[in-house]
């Protein structure tokens, strides 16, 4: 699943908004990700962004008329519908979710709604008032019972200068609910914890022990298990990520934080991934103000931090998958063999930390999976496509117990 997006039939209905604007990038985006976009107009929406716009950002023809003599549009209603991957509307006015709620289909955009039996996202984009109103309310109430997938408006300063909710949400956010709806659904009814980024142990209010992970590992692993279904929690140290869209995410600073909050959460998750890059050691005391460099002792007493992973595996439950990273630098399969074993883990990602490209801060990565059954190496790729390969890995484990537990 390297990219979701490509080859996949997607259709914007777009209507009557002034954020219709916005999303002529995010046609733009998609095609770069060489999904085969379809863009639907109501008739509103050609008032404020020209066909021709939405027409060339997405290499096809835009549908406006449910009525056309054209002859391959004559059918464009059910064509369009049936042979959607996903349909998404942005922005949604009030009007056109209220005719979804209510089942009408006057336009080409409410009839090719109808005539889908894909997954429909919704983003409603209106004036704040509008959107508070109780017929809104009703009606986007009545269209999640109906089955579609409603994506919450953002809050702010809206084109009309007042303040509130009922923006259009950023595309990142909306791009990571396509994905979901692309992806396969195979963590479904899971519960995914992962820890990410490095821990800082404080020495005093401004200076710390830490290590050079960005946390681009753990969250692509959160962003990846999100898109598959997963309900996900990520425990991360500092980074300067934003939380990956449908995560629920708890920042934590040491690794004293860390080890009680992940135990805290450890018996109500089938899944467990460790990748952040915990401080072994923190300093023995932590000064309340600043120690000036004269007083500084050029000697400093450490003590270890409690090793997070090694419990886990001692508390491991029947039927959870425990998987640990390991960043090394030399003897990668032998390393990662002794904390497999030590920890009690299903298996071990061992990233080499020696390259440029791979292992901290990059946005890339290589890795080999230590199992008891063997070792894998997975190939030189993104950490979002290094996350998929490991919770496929993941998956296959799940599918496995969940036999043997049919079997018992
Ligand atoms: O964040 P990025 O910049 O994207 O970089 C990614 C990464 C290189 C940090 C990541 O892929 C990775 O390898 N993380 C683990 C790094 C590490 O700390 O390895 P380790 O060999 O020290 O620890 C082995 C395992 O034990 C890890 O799963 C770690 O989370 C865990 N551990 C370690 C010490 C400790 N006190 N408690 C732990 O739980």
């Amino acid at each position: 699943m390297q990219n979701v997006f490509a080859g996949k039939k997607i259709v914007i209905g777009v209507t009557g908004s002034i954020a219709a604007f916005k999303v002529a990038g995010w046609v733009s985006d998609l095609a770069k990700e060489e999904a085969l976009v379809s863009v639907v107009m109501t008739a509103s929406a050609t008032k404020f962004v020209a066909p021709l716009t939405f027409a060339a950002l997405s290499g096809n023809d835009v549908h406006t008329e449910m009525f056309s003599a054209v002859r391959e549009d004559t059918m464009a209603h059910i064509s369009l519908g049936r042979d959607a991957d996903v349909v998404l509307i942005a922005p949604a006015t009030a009007n056109t979710i209220a005719k979804l709620a209510g089942g009408f289909a006057d336009d080409l955009l409410t009839t090719t709604i109808l005539a889908t039996r894909s997954k429909v996202l919704v983003c409603p984009a209106m004036n704040s008032r509008m959107y508070s109103h109780p017929s809104t309310r009703q009606n986007i109430a009545r269209l999640k019972k109906l089955g579609y997938a409603v994506i919450d408006p953002d809050s702010g300063m809206m084109a009309c200068k007042e303040e509130g909710e009922g923006r259009l949400p950023e595309w990142d956010e909306v791009k990571e609910y396509l994905a979901q709806s692309l992806s396969p659904q195979d963590l479904q009814g899971q519960q995914v914890l992962v820890t990410a980024g490095p821990t800082r142990e404080p020495l005093d209010p401004a200076r710390f022990l830490s290590n050079r992970s960005s946390g681009k590992m753990g969250y692509a692993l959160a962003r990846s298990a999100f898109r598959r279904g997963g309900e996900v929690t990520l425990i991360s140290g500092p980074s300067t990520l934003p939380c990956p869209t449908g995560v629920n995410m708890l920042k934590v600073q040491t690794a004293k934080e860390m080890y009680n909050v992940v135990l805290e959460h450890a018996n109500t998750n089938s899944v467990i991934i460790k990748a952040a890059a915990v401080s072994d050691y923190r300093p023995e005391k932590m000064f309340e103000h600043k120690v000036k460099k004269e007083q500084i002792d050029t000697q400093l007493i450490l003590e270890r931090n409690p090793d997070i992973l090694l419990e886990l595996g001692k508390r491991k439950k029947a039927g959870q998958v425990l998987v640990g990273f390991a960043a090394e630098s030399q003897n990668l399969e032998q390393e990662g063999m002794k904390k497999l074993q030590n920890k009690n883990l299903d298996f071990i990602a061992v990233n080499d930390i020696s390259g440029d490209n791979t292992g901290f801060e990059v946005e890339s990565n290589q890795v080999l999976l230590l199992g008891t059954s063997g070792a894998v190496s997975l190939p030189y790729t993104s950490k979002l496509h290094t996350a998929d390969l490991i919770l496929d890995r993941v998956v296959s484990l799940l599918v496995e117990q969940a036999g043997k537990t049919e079997h018992n």
